[in-house]
């Protein structure tokens, strides 16, 4: 099926560049000069503008679609870059950094001055995380400065964890693809925030919270109650995020055999509950299925099903991310 066909950009004209020295000497000549750049990261394909070019910053708002008050990742090429972008970051702060940077933690801090209002959607905090994947270092040290970066898809839609879904996504209006193969963890990064006195989780992610609590020694809370699937899902309470254009619906495994009709996509995990009805079966394994998760949504919302059909998996902490990412892609639009 061609990209076109699915409704995507124009992939045809994509300019994707193997992650050669070359290719990411040009990526940061590219961010030097404004120009938007995606690259691999260990969680999701990334939109890159230079953070401290507020010109760059807003052409990247612009091309993804997202609304300019929502504030966008800095990506720093070393934990020592931190000082540049928070002002007088909490013990907590160097703690986490030391501990999982580079690594799919970010952390929200009080912003230092100078950080433009671009990055920050406006607000007094500023989101930073330092990446666990060569190019991105390679891209972040080459361009000697920090790279803003939301994941390179369209605002709402499912995440990119390879590059050729980039360029399905952005096409030509990404100006150079850097492609890194797969990323291995495959959803985005773990989100605390630190601002105020209490740690609070805003988004769990690649790192498990219970890391981070035991770091930390203390409970983390939680901005987002979306990992219970007792709780009342009403029309338009949860954001919609990582959503896949088809209908997507969160089903239990106990009753996936019974709602499946014959033209829904099913996603199952571990193995098929529904002898044979299943067009995906992630493993049972939750790292290793949160790997594979976005790619598994492209492919179904491709596959011109009426409906998606996801199994809910269990009601445990391993589970938290993906089971995040699954009641947001099936959240009522
Ligand atoms: O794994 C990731 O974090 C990926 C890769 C590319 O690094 N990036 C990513 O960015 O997921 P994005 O823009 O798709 O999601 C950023 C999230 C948003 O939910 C945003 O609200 C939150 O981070 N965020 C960023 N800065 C923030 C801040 N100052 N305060 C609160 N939330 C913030
Ligand atoms: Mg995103």
């Amino acid at each position: 099926m061609s990209a076109v066909d699915a409704g995507g950009a124009d992939a045809g004209t994509a300019r994707i560049l193997e992650a050669t020295p070359e290719a990411i000497s040009e990526a940061a000549d590219l961010l030097k000069q404004g120009r938007l750049v995606a690259f691999p990261t260990e969680t999701v394909y990334g939109l890159g503008a230079a953070a401290n070019q507020p010109a760059a910053v807003k052409r990247l708002f612009e091309t993804k679609g997202r609304p300019a008050d929502h504030p966008v990742i800095v990506h720093l090429g070393d934990a020592s870059w931190l000082s540049a972008w928070a002002a007088e970051p909490p013990y907590a702060a160097r703690q986490l950094a030391e501990a999982f940077w580079p690594g799919p933690l970010t952390l929200v801090l009080r912003r230092a001055e100078g950080v433009p209002d671009e990055v920050t959607g406006g607000a007094h905090t500023v989101g930073l995380r330092m990446p666990d994947h060569p190019v991105a270092l390679a891209l972040l040290r080459s361009f000697g400065n920090a790279v803003a970066a939301p994941s390179a898809n369209r605002f709402g839609r499912i995440s990119p964890t390879r590059a050729e879904h980039v360029a399905f996504d952005l096409g030509t209006d990404v100006d150079l693809i850097l492609d890194g193969g797969p990323c291995q963890v495959g959803v985005e990064s773990t989100i605390i925030d630190l601002s105020s006195g209490t740690p609070r989780l805003l988004r769990p992610g690649g790192v498990p919270l219970e890391a981070v609590e035991q770091l930390l020694g203390t409970r983390v809370g939680s901005a987002m109650d979306s990992t219970r699937d007792d709780a009342p899902r009403a029309p338009g309470t949860l954001p919609s995020h990582y959503a896949p254009s088809t209908i997507t619906v969160a089903v239990p495994r106990a009753t996936l055999a019974d709602v499946a009709q014959v033209d829904d996509a099913v996603l199952a995990f571990g193995s098929d509950p529904t002898q044979g009805r299943a067009t995906i079966v992630l493993p049972g394994d939750a790292v290793a299925a949160a790997r594979g998760l976005y790619d598994a949504l492209r492919r179904l919302d491709a596959a011109a099903a009426t409906r998606i059909l996801i199994e809910i998996p269990p009601d445990e902490p391993q589970w938290r991310t993906v089971r995040d990412r699954i009641f947001r892609a099936a959240a009522v639009r």
